[in-house]
């Protein structure tokens, strides 16, 4: 269900539409400004695309904008920027970040409904596009952008204006990185909500129903999002980064993530909380751990990524982090430091009178300390915790060791040294290390160059030997994994399905940024590499009925279905094939599709995302290893806005995908010419994990 919301109204708003519309659980697909587009039409601003330099256009204080705020630029430095014609307002042209000031349009009445594309940074105090109603100077509308180059489209539901005279302002009273506001393609009427005979999702903060406000449950919540993940772990607003502190504990999964909640940019971070009682279904919890100086938002200290283990005296369960200062705000202060939180009934935490638990950081630790997860070390049977650092060299892990005695309240460490050490190639400081044993061997996987990276070796207690090594994931958007044990003795993991070398989060101007994945389970590949699937318990999401195709061969194109939530499963018959190529196309519509192809010969499958709608546009390629079988085995899952692909070898690829319109929900298998032969094709819809 798709909800529209504007500035003071939610409730009535909601209220009315149910009155006019019979059946509001239908609408799943309907944008709920489309009834109205054809009333009350009048025309838009003067050059509403730019294509006619600043003409029309005014500046009205200021040296942010000017003739040089026009460009007709296609890319900049990280892609596309989704300009739509030749031209578009790009705010840093004219003075860069520095410049600051505000341009208006000309006057035009409201229509019901208009869009535009609005791309720049995220602020709504000090940069931004609204709506201004000229008899009172009134601001009925307003949108900041995403903290990136590449425009997103906004639609706003004017109809409660139509026939006021209004204008647009075009605001930037910011000099930060990312100062400035970029608009192109003003729109109104029918031409507001789709072209190609497509339509737009409806986005943009006036489009996001309050939380409190609204009174809707967290399934209608997340529902009313068209591009919101409904069975992934998000907060309704603010930004996620790592998940942190997993662990089962009274039986119930834990999931704490790295949390800002008052806006969807990294700030001070808190953890928020989440458990499940199958690793699937996540439950919100209050915060649990809140930065240390919640009263001044510019001072960035918080509560950085940590573990959770189960104090063996106390039963509580135990988190262990980096307090993390901002010296800028703390001159002469330790900005890393390990600290302890406990709690007894999982909900609420205190910290430990034992903190700082390590205060400073050992020798090599130049780049930063951080990150300290703890596991129980058969080799000895210790407790024992890893810590990211590096030096100007190299990222490397450093190792403690806990000789407190048992029955201790709270575990004590000592420095034992370093476990293991790269050679540079992979970034100077590693984040996030997690190390572990599987089977004979372990497996030390860690955050470095901005991606992860594994290696599965020998470890005698203190030092640990690389065999083998590789990439944690293949695609675009995994960063910071953390592993645990489940009660069944499982390696599981979750993975920030973000990174950080690309600024592309298109859902913050909707108010969120940052999903976390499925629950995977680790193993052993055939080849001795580290593998992902996914658990088990992710069948229950399963809803309605499969669509099932057995010996399929595919010439030329075939449709399996139509859906943005479905897992797509698919068993290639690799000896009876003789296409070249097969391209798997998601998120597909006339316009647009995010494409993956496997290429027989080199056994290599390619992830593009190049027309794939809003997001980072690129290819991503993994080797997949063939089974001994000769059959292929790819399992997806598709999430509104990600994909997650596990290939029978045990490789992943985790992307977030973000189409731009309604209908790009077609999924299809393309031969690259010849046959493709499928022994099965299976999609199977599934639901939202909130309900
Ligand atoms: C833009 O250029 C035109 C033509 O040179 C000039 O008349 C106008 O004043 C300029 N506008 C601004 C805002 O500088
Ligand atoms: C710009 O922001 C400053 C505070 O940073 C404020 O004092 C000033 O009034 C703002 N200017 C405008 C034009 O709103
Ligand atoms: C933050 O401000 C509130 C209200 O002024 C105060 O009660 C609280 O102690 C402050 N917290 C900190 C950590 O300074
Ligand atoms: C582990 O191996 C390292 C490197 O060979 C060695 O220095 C260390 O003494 C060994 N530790 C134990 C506990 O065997
Ligand atoms: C895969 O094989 C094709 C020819 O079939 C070749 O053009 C292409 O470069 C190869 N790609 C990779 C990644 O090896
Ligand atoms: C398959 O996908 C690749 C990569 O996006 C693309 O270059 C190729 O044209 C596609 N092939 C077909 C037949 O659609």
């Amino acid at each position: 269900m798709k909800y529209n919301c504007c500035q003071g109204g939610l409730l009535t708003l909601f209220l009315s539409w149910s009155s006019i519309l019979p059946n509001l659980s239908t609408l799943a697909n309907a944008s709920p400004i489309s009834g109205d587009c054809h009333h009350n039409h009048f025309d838009g601003p003067e050059n509403p695309s730019f294509e006619n330099g600043l003409n029309g256009w005014t500046v009205l204080q200021g040296d942010g904008f000017g003739n040089n705020s026009v460009s007709t630029s296609t890319t900049y430095w990280d892609g596309p920027f989704r300009k739509v014609g030749n031209a578009f307002l790009w705010g840093f042209g004219q003075a860069g970040d520095a410049g600051t000031g505000s341009l208006r349009s000309s006057s035009f009445s409201a229509s019901s409904v208009m869009s535009f594309l609005i791309g720049g940074g995220w602020d709504p105090i000090s940069h931004y596009i609204a709506l201004i109603r000229e008899s009172d100077s009134k601001m009925l509308f307003k949108q900041t952008g995403s903290n990136d180059e590449a425009m997103v489209r906004i639609i706003w539901d004017t109809s409660a204006y139509a026939g006021h005279k209004v204008h647009l302002l075009v605001y930037d009273n910011s000099t930060a990185g990312f100062g400035h506001i970029n608009i192109d393609d003003v729109r109104t009427g029918c031409d507001a909500l789709g072209d190609k005979g497509l339509t737009f999702h409806v986005l943009g903060q006036a489009n996001q129903p309050d939380q409190t406000a609204s009174r809707l449950s967290a399934p209608q919540l997340y529902a009313a999002d068209p591009i919101r993940d409904q069975y992934h772990y998000t907060p309704y607003q603010g930004w996620i980064n790592d998940p942190a502190g997993l662990i089962q504990w009274h039986g119930q999964h834990q999931l704490f993530s790295q949390f800002n909640p008052v806006a969807p940019v990294w700030g001070p971070m808190h953890w928020s909380h989440a458990n499940s009682p199958d690793a699937v279904h996540w439950h919100n919890l209050p915060i649990a751990l809140y930065p240390p100086y919640p009263n001044n938002t510019a001072d960035t200290s918080g509560r950085f990524t940590g573990s959770a283990y189960t104090n063996s005296n106390t039963g509580d369960i135990q988190l262990i982090f980096t307090e993390s200062t901002d010296v800028d705000f703390h001159p002469g202060d330790t900005p890393e430091e390990v600290f302890s939180a406990n709690s007894k009934n999982g909900v609420d935490f205190g910290y430990s009178p034992k903190n700082p638990l390590i205060a400073a950081p050992p020798p090599g630790s130049e780049s930063g300390f951080r990150d300290p997860k703890v596991y129980w070390d058969p080799t000895d049977s210790t407790w024992k915790m890893v810590v990211g650092s590096g030096d100007a060299n190299s990222g490397k892990v450093q190792l403690y060791v806990s000789k407190s005695p048992k029955g201790a309240e709270q575990l004590i460490w000592d420095y034992v040294g370093v476990l293991f050490e790269g050679d540079g190639s992979t970034g100077t400081m590693w984040e996030c290390p997690n190390f572990f044993p599987i089977g004979n061997k372990w497996v030390l996987f860690y955050g470095g160059a901005n991606l992860g990276w594994y290696h599965v070796g020998s470890y005698n207690g203190s030092t640990f030997v690389s065999e083998k090594s590789g990439l944690a994931d293949a695609g675009p958007d995994s960063y910071a994994m953390q592993w645990y044990v489940d009660d069944g003795g499982r390696n599981l993991a979750i993975t920030w399905m973000g990174n950080w070398p690309t600024p592309k989060w298109p859902s913050r101007v909707n108010g969120w940024a940052g999903v976390q994945s499925i629950t995977r389970e680790l193993y052993l590949r055939q080849d001795g590499g580290l593998g992902s699937r996914p658990i088990k318990e992710l069948a229950s999401l399963a809803s309605g009925r499969a669509t099932v195709l057995s010996n399929k061969a595919v010439h030329g194109s075939i449709k399996v279905g139509s859906t943005t939530m479905a897992r797509l499963q698919l068993t290639v018959n690799l000896a009876a094939s003789n296409a070249p190529a097969f391209n798997v196309s998601l998120f597909g519509s006339s316009a647009e599709s995010a494409v993956l192809m496997y290429n027989f010969a080199n056994k290599t499958l390619t992830l593009d995302t190049t027309n794939a709608g809003y997001g980072q546009a690129g290819t991503w390629t993994a080797q997949i290893a063939t089974p001994a079988s000769n059959e292929l085995t790819l399992d997806i899952f598709i999430d509104r806005s990600s994909m997650e692909l596990f290939a029978g070898d045990g490789t992943v690829m985790t992307a977030k995908i973000t189409p731009r319109y309604q209908e790009s929900q077609d999924i299809k298998i393309i031969a690259n010419g010849g046959k493709a032969v499928f022994d099965t094709i299976q999609l199977i819809p599934l639901s939202s994990s909130w309900t």
